[in-house]
């Protein structure tokens, strides 16, 4: 079975090709370059991009992925949470593909993208696990019963933890995205040295706010501490919020698995305190951890094992999406 996978939700293109849940192709068009002058993504330049971009980007996945059009058996894209310009870019293009080759369509859930790409190594995993995507756009925990069931445990309150890492860094004066320059940062500071506290210890429920982070920075760099220690100290509190709060919730669901997904999974010192965790974690292997089209195409095909119904053709962008309810 050979999936193509659409990824227009933000500001990068990404397509992929699954075969037999094997990723033979994961291109992605960033664009990142084109937003950088703007301190944040402009939605029609985006959409223009993508409309640029993205019917090259599939020849080229075909291309390396050894397949031609007619070899596919499915098509797939993102049918939101996302900007609705861009998201309508890919899923137009995917639908009219599908109906010009005769394919059945998918539209995914960009979480559900995350989570079936970092199940990608991971091919003995079934729920019931635990969930936390920790992106650029959301931090949500979700307990996971079932295929396609989504108990939301906690969310953040305010920033999302990558956009927590990207304020902090651009108040350091670093480049975006924020968390790579951090982590890099971090990795020559005292995580001591700077008293950050860590964000909503202490209280009930599972939620995050990491806002309140950004503004803490700011002070620390005003009262002189270096932006190595700066950059060290915010990352240990947010790892310690983020492992502390899935270490909780696993005791109270009792669940042992826990699935963490997002752009923020790439980062080593979170990895490193997961492993120290005790829980069983999967993580997204590399390449699969920011937003790709091999987790749509992972996605759909997924979901079309277990239930084998293209969507209709008049399926729309869904920009406001809750995982877990009906688009
Ligand atoms: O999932 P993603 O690629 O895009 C969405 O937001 O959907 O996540 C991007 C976010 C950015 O905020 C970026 O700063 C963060 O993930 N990120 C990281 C690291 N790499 C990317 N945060 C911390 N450490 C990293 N190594
Ligand atoms: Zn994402």
């Amino acid at each position: 079975m050979a999936v193509l996978g659409i990824e227009t939700s933000c500001d990068d293109t990404g397509v992929g090709v699954v075969a037999n849940g094997e990723v033979r192709a994961n291109l992605v068009a960033s664009q990142t370059l084109l937003h950088a002058r703007y301190g944040g993504v402009v939605p029609e330049l985006a959409s223009r991009e993508h409309t640029a971009v993205l019917d090259r980007l599939v020849e080229q996945a075909l291309a390396q992925a050894g397949l031609e059009l007619r070899d596919l058996d499915l098509v797939a894209a993102t049918r939101g949470p996302g900007l609705v310009g861009p998201l309508l870019v890919g899923l137009s293009y995917a639908k009219a593909l599908a109906w010009g080759l005769g394919l059945p369509f998918v539209g995914v859930h960009h979480l559900e993208g995350h989570i079936h790409g970092a199940l990608a190594a991971a091919e003995d995993w079934a729920p019931p696990f635990l969930v936390l995507i920790a992106s650029g756009g959301h931090t949500h925990l979700y307990d996971v019963p079932a295929w396609g069931e989504y108990r939301l445990l906690g969310a953040t309150r305010d920033d999302a933890a990558g956009e927590a890492f990207d304020k902090v860094a651009r108040t350091l004066g670093l480049g975006y995205p924020g968390g790579p320059e951090i982590e890099r940062l971090a990795r020559e500071g005292d995580p001591q040295a700077v008293p950050f506290s860590v964000p909503m210890r202490g209280r009930a429920g599972y939620d995050f706010s990491f806002s309140g982070l950004k503004t803490a920075a700011v002070r620390f760099v005003q009262e002189g501490y270096a932006p190595t220690d700066i950059a060290a100290g915010f990352q240990r509190v947010v790892v310690a919020s983020l492992v502390g709060t899935l270490e909780r919730a696993a005791r109270a669901t009792g669940r042992r698995r826990v699935v963490v997904a997002g752009g923020v999974a790439a980062n080593r010192a979170l990895r490193e305190a997961l492993a120290a965790s005790g829980l069983e974690v999967v993580l997204p292997p590399p390449g699969l951890t920011s937003d790709n089209g091999a987790m749509i195409a992972l996605a759909a095909e997924s979901r079309w094992r277990r239930v084998p119904e293209p969507d209709p053709f008049d399926v729309t962008a869904e920009p406001y999406w809750p995982l877990g309810e009906a688009g």
